[in-house]
């Protein structure tokens, strides 16, 4: 997808790899930005409206908690812009011991945003399609052992776009989407890592495993997420993996036998 004239939104555009990311989209000339995220950095909003005066860029307080903050930021924006084409879900908690907030934010929070777009964007209900990207993990490739709680959340977030990705729906919507997981980037999200496991470290090696992880900067992640939507095919699922796009070919285990 060329980005230039599109409108586009992101949720978590504030936060590390957000940030980073929005900068990124702004480079390619987009015609409209809506950032949802929990709270307003002012001066950053204020630096990105002043060297970007022809893209038309507004914030909408967003708890991703509550699906009635979503349906108001995307109403504001649909009224706003017109239309989007494309929606990228960023927000994301990394902590464990907040299991009921963790499933809310990272699963349920990133299922309603997106089912609320799609609501705007699907083709059979008059909308113009377009593209919604999430970004899961790498954690939501496979189980995580430090993190069970992230990594079930971030696998379901893979699973979910993978399964709207399929051509039946896309025939249908007119609306593609990509699983984006990026390996180790450095940003807020991993400090305090001892603090945000599903159980304190009980072993040495549990840290010793996690600080040699090696992490790639967040300059990178976003240049690549920028590329990756750029890129996107269709239900694709990509990892951003020490500053390289490796687009993933997931087998499928189980296939259903049909009654004749
Ligand atoms: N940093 C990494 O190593 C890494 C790796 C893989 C995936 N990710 C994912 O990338 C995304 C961005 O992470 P990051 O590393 O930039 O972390 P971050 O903590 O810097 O950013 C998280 C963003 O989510 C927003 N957010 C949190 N709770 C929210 C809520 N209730 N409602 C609305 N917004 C909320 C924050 O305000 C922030 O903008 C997350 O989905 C994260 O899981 C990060």
């Amino acid at each position: 997808m060329d980005l230039a004239g599109k409108n586009v939104v992101y949720l978590g555009g504030f936060g590390g790899i957000g940030q980073k990311s929005v900068q990124e989209l702004l480079k390619r000339q987009i015609k409209a930005l809506a950032i949802f995220d929990l709270s307003e950095n002012v001066e950053l909003l204020n630096e990105w409206k002043n060297k970007n005066e022809n893209t038309d860029i507004f914030y909408q307080k967003v708890d991703i908690t509550q699906k009635s903050d979503i349906e108001a930021a995307y109403k504001a924006t649909a009224e706003r812009f017109g239309h989007f084409d494309v929606v990228i879900n960023g927000s994301g908690l990394l902590d464990d011991r907040l299991v009921d907030l963790t499933i809310q934010i990272n699963l349920v929070g990133v299922i309603n945003s997106t089912l609320i777009a799609l609501g705007y964007m699907d083709k059979s209900k008059g909308g113009k399609g377009g593209l919604i990207v999430n970004i899961s993990s790498v954690a939501g490739l496979q189980p995580t052992p430090l993190m069970a709680i992230y990594s079930t959340t971030k696998n379901g977030v893979t699973t979910f776009t993978r399964a709207l990705g399929s051509p039946i729906h896309y025939d249908h919507c007119g609306v593609s989407f990509i699983t984006i997981c990026p390996g180790y980037t450095d940003t807020g999200i991993l400090e305090d890592i001892e603090k945000k496991t599903t159980f304190p470290f009980y072993e040495t090696r549990m840290r010793t495993v996690f600080n040699k992880v090696k992490r790639q900067t967040v300059e990178i992640c976003a240049e690549n997420i920028v590329r990756a939507i750029e890129k996107a095919k269709n239900g694709a699922v990509l990892m951003l993996e020490l500053g390289e796009i490796h687009e993933l070919d997931i087998p499928n285990l189980w296939n259903p036998q049909l009654n004749e």
